[in-house]
């Protein structure tokens, strides 16, 4: 099937690509210049595994295009997704400017039926606000009787750092068409497209477009819940003196509960919970209802990111001008580059706020992290002074009072303990993730700090 994405960040790349993967012909397009000139020379914008090999066999074969050519975008896909960025406006709801750029775009160039399919996450009613652009261009262009389409809710639940895995291997698929007509020729067409996800067992959930949009917003809110939960449990489990990770084994084997998302630690960042979090409380608000879970949820999450920096504030005092410390960890999670709401830039922030130097490590996101880094402290350029980037986890901790743990890498999981010893000024651990066995870094001669863990 010939298909267009409309933006082709974590979301789009992937989707383009796996849809290619599968057999069909792919337009991607994007606004960034730099991202399309990167993607036509070979090369990959982001760090996710096993998607440079599906971009190139795919791009090798023909499959797989990128441009920023708006007209030939609408004129290659059937099915058009829109898979731009819904960031967060600045009282939290999302903003839809690009999703509403991107739907007018189509009614601009389109010419024969198109089905149009909302990939983005977007606030119930988005669809309606899709078409109502689309309609709006193609009134300019007095094709608003004759050009028909369709708009469709697509949400995409793909995790960052397993996002090919997950595109390819869905736990569900969540399609919000309408009754219409044109609905009904729209889905269809989807059918079709998703057919091969379908082959050993449907995994396809149809339903009514509002339903499928908040759908998405509700899949994030509970997942952000859990953590939160956790993170407020582990908070006292330190103060009563148990070990969360105890309890978490002790929960999640009740089936009703499942062990999945219940890790504590210094607060869950990304691109999405947390906007998504705070889109949907707007959401509500907008509607007259105050969502008071979600409001603490993300008020929880706001209080763990500090979690680390109290605990090294509590042993060290407030005022950390000349010490100096190793941290391990920049991006949000694993086995990704995305430093978007990272716990490690409000741990810097701390650290070097309260005159600290640091020195960091992360396998993966080193030139995003000075990126952004040099962003969050352009009106501090003394502070960025004192902030050490290293190649090498083990160079990062020379000469430093403690190791602070935010990323769960592999590579920080069983490190050299003598060498972490040798390295360190003391043998002092605060670890973000609960990497390590309390119990066992004590026999060893370590100070640790987890969370939750002051058994
Ligand atoms: P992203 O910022 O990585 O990519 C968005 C891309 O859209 C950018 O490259 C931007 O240049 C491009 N763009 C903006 N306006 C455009 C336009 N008018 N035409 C063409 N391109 C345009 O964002 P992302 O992380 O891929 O997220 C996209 C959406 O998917 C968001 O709504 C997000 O909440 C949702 N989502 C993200 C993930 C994830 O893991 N990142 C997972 C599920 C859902
Ligand atoms: C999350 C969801 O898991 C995806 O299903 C969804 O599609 C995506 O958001 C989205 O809408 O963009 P992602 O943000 O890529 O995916 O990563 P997660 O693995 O969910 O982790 C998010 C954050 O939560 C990370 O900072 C992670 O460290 C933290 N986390 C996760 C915890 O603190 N504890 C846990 O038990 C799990």
């Amino acid at each position: 099937m010939k298909i267009t994405i409309i933006g082709t960040g974590y979301v789009g790349l992937v989707t383009g690509a796996c849809l290619a993967e599968l057999g069909n012909d792919v337009f991607c397009l994007d606004v960034d210049e730099k991202k399309i000139a990167i993607l036509n020379n070979g090369g990959i914008p982001i760090h996710e595994p096993g998607l440079a090999e599906i971009v190139a066999r795919n791009r090798a074969v023909g499959r797989l295009q990128f441009s920023t050519d708006i007209a030939a975008s609408v004129a290659h896909g059937q099915i058009q997704f829109i898979a731009v960025g819904t960031p967060p406006d600045e009282d939290g709801s999302a903003d839809l400017q690009y999703v509403v750029a991107a739907a007018r775009n189509i009614g601009k160039y389109m010419t024969d039926f198109k089905v149009i399919v909302d990939k983005s996450t977007v606030p119930v009613g988005t669809a309606d606000k899709v078409s109502a652009a689309i309609t709006a261009e193609l009134a300019v262009r007095k094709l608003a009787t004759e050009t028909t389409f369709s708009v469709v809710s697509n949400p995409e639940f793909l995790k960052e750092g397993a996002a090919v895995e997950d595109f390819m291997r869905p736990d569900r698929i969540v399609i919000g068409c309408n009754d219409d007509t044109a609905g009904e020729n729209a889905r269809a067409l989807m059918k079709q497209l998703y057919t091969p996800f379908n082959r050993n067992h449907e995994r396809t959930y149809w339903m009514d477009v509002r339903s499928a949009e908040f759908t998405k917003y509700a899949a994030n809110a509970m997942l952000a819940t859990r953590i939160s939960f956790m993170n407020e449990l582990a908070n006292l489990a330190d103060k009563v003196g148990a070990d969360i990770e105890a309890v978490r084994h002790g929960i999640g084997s009740d089936p009703r509960i499942g062990h999945s998302f219940l890790y504590a630690g210094c607060g869950y960042g990304g691109s999405c919970f947390p906007k998504d979090v705070q889109a949907l409380e707007r959401t509500a608000r907008a509607y007259g209802q105050d969502l008071l879970i979600l409001r603490a949820v993300e008020q929880v999450n706001d209080r763990q990111k500090h979690v680390l920096g109290n605990k090294i504030v509590e042993r060290f005092g407030e005022d950390l001008s000349g010490k100096h410390f190793a941290l391990w960890g920049l991006a949000f999670k694993p086995n990704t580059d995305d430093m978007r709401e990272a716990s490690s830039r409000v741990l810097l922030g701390e650290l070097l706020g309260r005159g600290a130097t640091v020195a960091v490590h992360d396998p993966v996101a080193m030139a995003e992290a000075r990126r952004v880094l040099e962003l969050d402290f352009a009106n501090q350029p003394e502070a960025l002074q004192r902030l050490r980037f290293c190649e090498n986890q083990m160079e990062a901790l020379e000469g430093a009072e403690a190791l602070a743990i935010v990323t769960e890498w592999k590579n920080y999981r069983s490190p050299d303990f003598e060498q972490v010893r040798k390295h360190l000024k003391a043998p002092v651990i605060f670890d973000g993730r609960n990497l390590y066995e309390p119990t066992v870094m004590s026999d060893i001669g370590f100070e640790y700090y987890g969370i939750g863990r002051s058994v």
